[in-house]
């Protein structure tokens, strides 16, 4: 899926391994992967479970490549619940890539792509409240803020508040 700004959306690829190894070494980011991500051979068995989950179509991990197919970070929907047409968006760029829209122009093509291919109705996302980029992010995103976890996560014995946001397939583009 091409992107404003020459990024486009794609799946994972294995030749990722590298970018993936480099984006989630940096401090905080190590959250964002559901296994440590430490060396190449890591990441590679990281892109291989977004693979192994995509071909079971239990959730869609997309790329956010740059012009030359490098890619910057990725969105994802997960949780998927057919009963109710619910998803679970997350998203995260590398440090080197941040502030140039890659997160927003991604998860606008992620929330597209989830209304006319999965034909969800609703994606959720949350972000800590000391996540202000994360924030930004979902309401540049269309993802109306609904209200406040209270204490949700704990992180090394502190626990942080929540906001979620959701936006539905009937909601006004961004
Ligand atoms: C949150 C994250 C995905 C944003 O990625 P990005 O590629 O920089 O996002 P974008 O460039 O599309 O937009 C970032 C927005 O946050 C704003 N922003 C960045 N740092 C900010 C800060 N400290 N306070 C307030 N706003 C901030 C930018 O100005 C921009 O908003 P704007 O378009 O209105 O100017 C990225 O910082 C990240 O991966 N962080 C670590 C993982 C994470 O937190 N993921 C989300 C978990 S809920």
């Amino acid at each position: 899926m091409r992107l404003p700004g020459g990024l486009s959306l794609r799946p994972w690829e294995m030749s990722d391994a590298p970018a993936v190894r480099e984006a989630f070494a940096e401090p905080g980011m190590e959250r964002q992967a559901d296994a440590p991500v430490v060396t190449v051979s890591d990441a590679g068995q990281w892109v291989g479970r977004r693979q192994e989950q995509w071909s079971r179509g239990a959730a869609f991990a997309f790329a956010v490549a740059d012009a030359t197919g490098t890619a910057l970070g990725g969105v994802a929907v997960s949780d998927l619940d057919p009963r109710h047409a619910t998803g679970w968006v997350s998203y995260w760029t590398g440090s080197a890539a941040r502030g140039r829209g890659a997160a927003t122009l991604g998860c606008r093509a992620l929330a597209d792509w989830c209304f006319a291919e999965l034909e969800l109705f609703r994606l959720e996302l949350g972000h800590r409240t000391d996540n202000p980029a994360s924030c930004r992010v979902a309401l540049a995103s269309g993802f109306v803020a609904e209200g406040l976890q209270r204490r949700k996560l704990v992180y090394d014995g502190i626990r942080y508040d929540v906001e979620t946001h959701a936006r539905l397939a009937t909601d006004p583009a961004p």
